[in-house]
C-alpha cells in the first residue's frame, strides 16, 4: 500500500482533477489537512472534491466565515480556512466534533491553512501544495493513520 507520494500538477485543471479523484475515493469522516503558501491551489483542490461529491454550489474560500458546509452532495463537505486565525485560536473551534462525527453528519472535512492547527485528528490525509517551476504546483500527499490506496492517483505520479 502506497502511503505517500508526490503528484505533479502542471495547471489548475490538474489540481481540480486531483481533488475529484480524492472526492470520489474518500469515505465519510475523512479529514484532509491542506497546507501550502498563498495561492498554492488549496481551494482549487477542494472545488474538485466538491465536484466529485455532486455539489453544485460554487465553493469559495471561507476566509471570513471560517467554515462552509455543503450538504447537497452525496456526502457533506465541511470546508474550513484557518488563514485569519492564530494557532491558539483554533482550539476554540471544537473541530473534533466534526472529525469524531459528534452532532454532525460525518462527511469530508477539508481544512485550508491546517498548519495553524495545534491539535490534529487521529487520522488524516496531509496534502502540502507547493510551487514548482513556471508557477506550476506539486502536491505531497501523506496518509496518516488511513488505509487508502494512493496508487489510484495515477502511476505517472509515483
Ligand atoms: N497546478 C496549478 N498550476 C497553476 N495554477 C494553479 C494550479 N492549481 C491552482 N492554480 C491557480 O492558482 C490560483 C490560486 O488557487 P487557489 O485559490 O486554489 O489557492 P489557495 O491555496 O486556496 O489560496 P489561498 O492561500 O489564498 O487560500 C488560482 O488562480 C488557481 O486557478
Ligand atoms: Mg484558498
Amino acid at each position: 500500500m502506497v502511503k505517500s507520494g508526490i503528484v505533479f500538477l502542471p495547471n489548475a485543471e490538474s489540481t481540480f482533477q486531483l481533488g475529484k479523484i480524492l472526492g470520489g475515493s474518500l469515505s465519510a469522516g475523512t479529514v484532509i489537512l491542506l497546507k501550502g503558501d498563498l495561492g498554492a491551489g488549496k481551494t482549487t483542490l477542494v472545488q474538485g472534491i466538491g465536484a466529485a461529491l455532486g455539489i453544485k454550489d460554487s465553493i469559495l474560500s471561507p476566509t471570513f466565515t471560517l467554515i462552509n458546509e455543503y450538504t447537497e452532495g452525496h456526502l457533506p463537505l465541511y470546508h474550513l480556512d484557518l488563514y485569519r486565525l492564530e494557532p491558539q485560536e483554533t482550539e476554540g473551534l471544537y473541530l473534533h466534533l466534526y472529525w469524531e462525527g459528534v452532532e454532525v453528519t460525518p462527511g469530508i472535512m477539508a481544512i485550508e491553512w491546517a498548519e495553524r492547527l495545534l491539535y490534529l485528528p487521529p487520522s488524516y490525509l496531509d496534502i502540502k501544495l507547493s510551487f514548482t517551476k513556471d508557477l506550476q504546483r506539486q502536491a505531497k500527499i501523506d496518509l496518516v493513520g488511513l488505509d487508502l490506496d494512493l496508487s489510484k492517483l495515477g502511476d505517472r505520479t509515483f
